[in-house]
């Protein structure tokens, strides 16, 4: 099956063909990082506007570098539907629409975490379950539990912002620009991540989640007391800098791995998976791995270029969809609020794994 996948829900307008929802014919990515990097995160409005001037350019770049594969020939097309920015997710569903209705060609909708999810798909073995998944972005911070192929409940979820809003938040404190991860893993590496002690944050309620907003102030606080000063334009960052970097990554890491890992063990997975933007983070790869041989399961990482929003992973996880002969109707729209949650706990397949959820 040769499916079109098309992501257009934040930043990054992208098409994909995908064959056997395993192989990656052809992919492209039209960032819009360089448009959104002076205002120091995604303009919506600047960001629906370049999808609209991009999508039919990406698109037909995707079908120019698949060697010779017509629109004619595709079996179907998959397109993010959300979660997202509704002016951004709009551009891509609605021309997915069009194209479905003109080729006559079956459409789903697909989950942009999902898509994250899939984004291992391509250069791992296949995934066994009971699959355990962290997706970890700029828009999301959740850990699911995935007992079989499209069957999700979160275990663990961000109460307030995501890992990489941390990131790109903490970046701009420090004067490091946009996007943050990329830079502040860069500065951490030169930096010692025990020189400022920042505590993991645990829930009055005991449940497994994550926050992060409290260490964004924590970080802030630190900059306040110690009268640390931002780094300026084309100055190259003090040691003082790289050390709070390195502390600041090292306990955003041992937050996500730590309680990945606490509920591996008490759910038992096959799989690890560790998946979005975030995912790209050498520390958190590195911690991830150690985990996944304490655990004795494997780990599966998608590549940086397919960790960061792509369609590639959109195409793969559509792929299922329509296997499985998921048809979207014409009047599919958008969902700004897209849930990736369809399992409840009288679900057959976790009585026949023996599987209770705790919390
Ligand atoms: O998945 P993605 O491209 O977009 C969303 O769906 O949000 O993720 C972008 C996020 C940004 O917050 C960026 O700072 C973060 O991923 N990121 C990283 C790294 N590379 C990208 N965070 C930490 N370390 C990195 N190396
Ligand atoms: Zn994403």
């Amino acid at each position: 099956m040769l499916v079109l996948g098309i992501e257009s829900s934040c930043d990054e307008t992208a098409a994909a063909i995908v064959r056997g929802g395993r192989e990656m014919v052809s992919s492209v990515i039209s960032s819009q990082v360089d448009i959104h990097k002076r205002f120091g995160g995604v303009v919506p409005e600047l960001a629906s506007r370049e999808h609209l001037d991009k999508i039919v350019p990406v698109v037909d770049e995707a079908f120019a570098r698949a060697g010779g594969v017509k629109k004619t020939e595709i079996d179907g097309i998959a397109v993010t539907a959300g979660p997202g920015l509704v002016g951004s997710l709009l551009v891509g569903v609605s021309y997915a629409k069009a194209m479905a209705f003109a080729l006559n060609k079956p459409l789903v909708g697909v989950n942009h975490i999902e898509g994250h999810i899939f984004s291992v798909v391509f250069e791992n073995p296949p995934v066994e379950y009971p699959a355990l998944a962290l997706v970890v972005s700029g828009g999301h911070t959740n850990l699911f539990h995935v007992p079989a192929p499209g069957k999700y409940k979160v275990v663990a979820r961000t109460r307030d912002d995501a890992a990489g809003e941390a990131f790109d938040k903490v970046a701009k404190m420090l004067g490091l620009g946009y996007p943050g991860g990329p830079i502040i893993e860069r500065l951490a590496r030169e930096g010692n991540p025990k020189s400022v002690h920042f505590s993991i944050p645990r829930m009055g309620d005991g449940r497994p989640d994550f926050s992060f907003s409290g260490l964004k102030t924590a970080v802030s606080k630190h900059v306040r007391e110690t009268a640390l000063r931002p780094v300026a334009a084309g100055e190259e960052p003090s040691q003082a800098i790289k050390d709070l970097a390195a502390s600041f990554q090292s306990v955003v890491v041992r937050s996500l791995v730590g309680t990945m890992e606490r509920l591996a063990e008490e759910l038992n997975p096959r799989t690890l998976i560790v998946a979005g933007g975030v995912a790209c983070n050498g520390a958190l790869r590195e911690e991830s791995r150690a985990a996944a041989i304490r655990l004795s399961v494997p780990v599966y990482f998608p590549s940086p270029h397919l960790s960061t929003d792509n369609a590639a992973m959109i195409a793969a996880a559509g792929t299922v969809k329509l296997e499985a002969g998921e048809r979207a109707p014409l009047d599919l729209n958008a969902d700004v609020n897209l849930r990736l949650q369809n399992l409840e706990v009288e679900d057959e397949t976790l009585r026949r794994q023996g599987v209770h959820y705790r919390l």
